[in-house]
């Protein structure tokens, strides 16, 4: 792909989207082929049906709020809606996206929501947490003069002593990712800010990016002086779009700002690489790994929102200090908290706290719990027998689920456990890329044989083998999850999945 292929995206959202005639407008103007700019348009929903006016978040939390009832009424006032996949605003369903604004529906009207609003809930102000969502934003620059003098190899080993792990998902150590790309002869390196945050159930970086955007733009000049990279790119999803800036310089590191165009599978880190470049958002092969050839084939570090958020206070006060916030696990973390809970919101608490704990920030739980999601969609459902399990990584593990984004929804007894999967995984079946064929076809089986058992009771004899088939053949994380709210619902609550 090269550079100007890369503008292609934004060409076609100029343009009004993909209407007929404008990837043939654009290939006149670019040279580039006109199949292969039809191809990235249709790729992503906000570019591929200019004549949606308002998109309606069908995502788990919005589903328990009645999204489906929003749907209706907006498209009973002759306005053109559509269903969407999760807008990372569980905690104020139902949420709809109005063009690129990310709105709530009140009392029958569509309400914009301002910067204020995009923060959320959150605890109280605590200083003693690594990122303190609901703390005084500090442009004093400390913690990056502070890393300027200390040096690139002591920061690195402020950060292995701090023991942080990737916060969006996979759980890396940052330190190895650090050393890694700083250890490349290429020195032409770039960061990358991953902040696509599409994962059912989890909104936690959109608090970050409206609340702290100091302790990010701190953390990635940080991340930037470091590796030694002069170039850094954040890549947010469109319905973030209210919260960003424009292009700017910061002490001598460049920001570019890309508006992502509709696809959960770009927060996948190479397929987001892929839509940088202006290509269809799909994973690629691993390895080659990012850090060695990532965006433009150069040695890339690709960060999540709140790993990054980390660093100004890691730098400050040392990585013991980070490493001992944490319960069972190194570090404060923030959970993203919706569905059946009283408060809504997102808590930063030490790594390892369990569910009870977790609720009894977010105000108590609404109903009886019934079972919860402890890690966004593709964790899958855990009962309520496991509400003291601490939630994290190694421990979710042992029971087959997984913290991942740390997006908890929780259920009461009015849910219906086949209902609660069959909408996660039509949201997988609509959002895989479609380049693996178990993952590809696995997910809409799978979501076509549960339509089939709800309303006929067909049997569901298939789950297992096309469960292990996409677990083994799909290449990235999204095929390899998207069985599991159907797996550990059948699991836990097989009573409900009989005839
Ligand atoms: C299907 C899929 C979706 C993902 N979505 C996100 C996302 O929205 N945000 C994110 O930071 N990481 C996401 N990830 C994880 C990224 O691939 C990558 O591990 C992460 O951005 C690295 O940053 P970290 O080390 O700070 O966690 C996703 C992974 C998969 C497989
Ligand atoms: S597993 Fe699914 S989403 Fe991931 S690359 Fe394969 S088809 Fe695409």
């Amino acid at each position: 792909m090269s550079r100007e292929e890369s503008q292609i995206p934004e060409l076609i959202r100029h343009l009004g989207g993909l209407r007929t005639g404008v990837a043939r407008a654009i290939s006149e103007q670019t040279g580039v082929a006109e199949a292969q700019i039809y191809g990235v348009g249709s790729f992503f929903h906000l570019l591929n049906a200019p004549d949606v006016k308002l998109r309606v978040c069908q995502g788990l939390s919005c589903r328990l709020a009645g999204s489906e009832n929003v749907l209706e009424s907006i498209g009973g006032n002759g306005v053109l809606a559509s269903p969407c996949s999760c807008l990372a605003l569980c905690d104020q369903p139902p949420a709809v996206l109005n063009d690129r604004t990310l709105s709530t529906w009140n009392d029958g009207e569509v309400v914009a929501l301002d910067e204020a609003a995009l923060g959320g809930a959150v605890s109280e102000s605590r200083s003693d947490m690594a990122i303190d969502l609901a703390g005084e934003p500090d442009f004093s620059n400390r913690a990056l003069n502070r890393a300027l003098e200390l040096g690139p190899q002591a920061v690195l080993d402020v950060l292995e002593a701090s023991g942080l792990q990737g916060r969006g998902g996979a759980g890396f150590p940052a330190h190895l990712k650090w050393r890694a790309v700083r250890d490349q002869a290429e020195t032409e390196r770039f960061v990358v800010l991953n902040a696509d945050e599409g994962e059912p159930g989890t909104f936690k970086d959109r608090a970050v990016l409206a609340r702290r955007p100091d302790r990010v733009v701190e953390g990635l000049t940080i991340a930037a002086r470091v590796i030694g990279a002069n170039d850094v790119t954040i890549y947010y999803r469109g319905a973030f779009e209210s919260l960003m800036d424009k292009d700017f310089e910061y002490r001598g590191v460049r920001f570019h700002l890309h508006s992502g165009h509709g696809a959960y599978i770009c927060g996948e880190e190479t397929a987001l690489l892929e839509a940088l470049e202006g290509g269809r958002g799909m994973p690629r092969l691993k390895p080659p790994f990012p850090t060695t050839k990532g965006l433009w084939s150069k040695p890339t570090l690709v960060h999540n929102v709140e790993t990054i958020a980390c660093l100004p206070e890691i730098i400050m006060r040392g990585g013991e200090w980070f490493r001992g916030l944490g319960r069972s696990e190194p570090g404060s973390k923030l959970y993203s908290i919706s569905g059946h809970v009283q408060k809504p919101g997102t808590y930063e608490l030490p790594l390892g706290v369990t569910l009870d704990e977790l609720v009894e920030e977010a105000g108590g739980y609404v109903g009886t719990l019934k079972a919860f999601s402890p890690g966004g969609a593709s964790s899958g459902f855990l009962p309520a027998s496991e509400r003291t399990r601490p939630l994290d990584a190694k421990s979710l593990a042992e029971v087959g689920s997984m913290l991942g984004s740390a997006g908890v929804v929780v259920l009461n007894e009015t849910v219906k456990m086949p209902w609660a999967a069959l909408h996660q995984l039509r949201f997988f079946a609509e959002e895989s890329c479609g380049q693996c064929a178990p993952c590809r076809i696995g997910t809409r089986l799978l979501a076509e044989q549960l339509t089939q058992h709800l309303s006929s009771g067909a049997p569901l004899d298939a789950v297992d083998d096309v469960a292990w088939e996409m677990g083994e053949g799909s290449i990235c994380g999204l095929g390899q999850t998207a069985a599991l709210p159907l797996t550990s619902a059948m699991k836990y609550f097989p009573e409900e999945f009989s005839r």
